[in-house]
């Protein structure tokens, strides 16, 4: 692999379609490689913004704005850090062939959409899922969930994420209830929902999984420690690695992502979602891309899962090994404000072995994600406590 020099004719760019905290840390880990990196966001100053050569606001669900910054920038990579995107225009520059999508058009859009991903993963593949339908109308979700999924189980918009139109259902009285709520905040309105068997699992995790080339020039996969995580209302509070399970769970945990990233392909970092019980594991959904619950390795690994992904899209050798347990803890705002102050930052940073990652997300809104605690200790659970506590110092106030 031959990488140029940014802003000189001979540089080798990327485009970052979506500008979060994630995207933020990926830019910090391709510039490292001299990468030229173009980071595109809805709204100015996304986080991402802050450490990229450029930057551009554009609504990237609409194909043409889209198409016209692709044109004017010429990536080698475009690296889609959210799912709200025109994803046809994807599969159109892939087709012309002189761009990189990262892993690739099909795999974006396949996890865009939870119909897409949860029929390739259960019925092609066989992955044992939750029991699943699908539901254009109240009448097709009520016979659903009476012929077969039962209660309780989840409602979700096809398509969303980080929890937006998602709730758990117990009884039939809450059902219309659910139904209305999904149907109006999905990200877009497909007219389905997905209604799935909830799952008593044990504990969930993110296992890291890696597509990248070895010294042989093959692609290969690799997996980083499990990665245990809380979830409250459909989104991330903490995380902690490595999660504590059985031989036999991480079998067939890596089993099952390596049936999912093969069947996506290209190269990259991939955040399989897995729900396990003793040795049983379910699969639940993956980003072709960092996933939030792994910020943890931030601290806990020689290459974070950002320096993995900017590895394998440039054809590199990855190192998935730990070098500490780890937990974060993340910063959420309290209250809805431009430009907020955090304080406590010296209360923080004097826990033990720990870190903050403050975003600098310019607005901030009640339970909005502003900044990670970070942890490293002997022990996961250690560290846990401390992520916590570091977290909860971090105050954030309008002035
Ligand atoms: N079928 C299920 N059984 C048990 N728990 C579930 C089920 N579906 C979702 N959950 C819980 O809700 C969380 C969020 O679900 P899911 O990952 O599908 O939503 P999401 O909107 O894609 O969230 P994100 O984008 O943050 O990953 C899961 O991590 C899990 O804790
Ligand atoms: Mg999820």
């Amino acid at each position: 692999m031959k990488l140029g020099t940014a802003l000189t004719p001979n540089s080798t760019k990327a485009m970052l379609l979506g500008s979060g905290e994630l995207g933020k840390e990926l830019v910090i880990s391709l510039q490292r490689f001299g990468v030229e990196v173009i980071a595109v966001d809805r709204y100015a100053h996304a986080p991402a913004h802050a450490v990229a050569h450029r930057f551009y606001v554009v609504d990237m669900t609409d194909g043409e704005a889209l198409k016209a910054v692709i044109a004017k920038e010429k990536p080698h990579f475009i690296i889609p850090e959210i799912e709200a995107l025109a994803t046809n225009v994807l599969a159109e520059i892939e087709a012309q062939g002189d761009c990189t999508i990262v892993p690739n058009a099909r795999a974006i859009q396949l996890t865009m959409n939870r119909e897409g991903i949860r029929t390739l993963a259960a019925e092609t593949l066989q992955i044992p899922t939750s029991r699943y339908a699908f539901a254009e109308s109240f009448d097709e979700l009520q016979k659903a969930v009476k012929n077969g999924i039962g209660y309780p189980c989840f409602i979700k918009p096809t398509m969303s994420s980080s929890g937006k139109g998602q709730s758990m259902v117990k009884t039939a009285d809450e059902l219309q209830t659910a139904w209305d709520y999904a149907k109006n905040s999905g990200r877009v309105d497909t007219g389905k929902v997905i209604v799935e068997g909830k799952i008593d699992f044990e504990f969930e995790i993110t296992l890291l999984t890696v597509r990248a080339l070895n010294e042989k020039g093959e692609v290969e996969t690799y997996f980083c420690e499990p990665i245990g995580h809380i979830q409250e209302n459909g989104d991330y509070r903490e995380s902690w690695q490595p999660q504590r399970m059985t031989a036999q769970a991480i079998m067939n945990s890596q089993a099952i992502a390596k049936k999912i990233t093969d069947a996506m392909g290209g190269l990259g970092l991939f955040g399989v979602e897995l729900f396990i019980s003793g040795d049983e594991v379910w699969f639940s959904e993956v980003s072709p891309r960092p996933h939030d619950t792994g910020m943890v390795t931030l601290l806990t690994q020689t290459q974070t899962e950002f320096d993995l992904h900017a590895r394998a899209i440039l054809g590199l050798p990855v190192n998935t090994t730990l070098k500490s347990a780890g937990a974060s803890a993340v910063i959420l705002s309290p209250i809805d404000a431009h430009g907020v102050s955090y304080h406590g930052l010296g209360r923080a940073l004097s826990v033990p072995n720990t870190d903050v990652r403050l975003f600098g997300k310019p607005d901030a809104f009640v339970n909005r994600r502003m900044g990670v605690a970070l942890a490293i200790a002997d022990s996961a659970d250690t560290a846990r406590k401390n992520a916590a506590h570091a977290a909860k110092e971090v105050v954030i106030t309008t002035d």
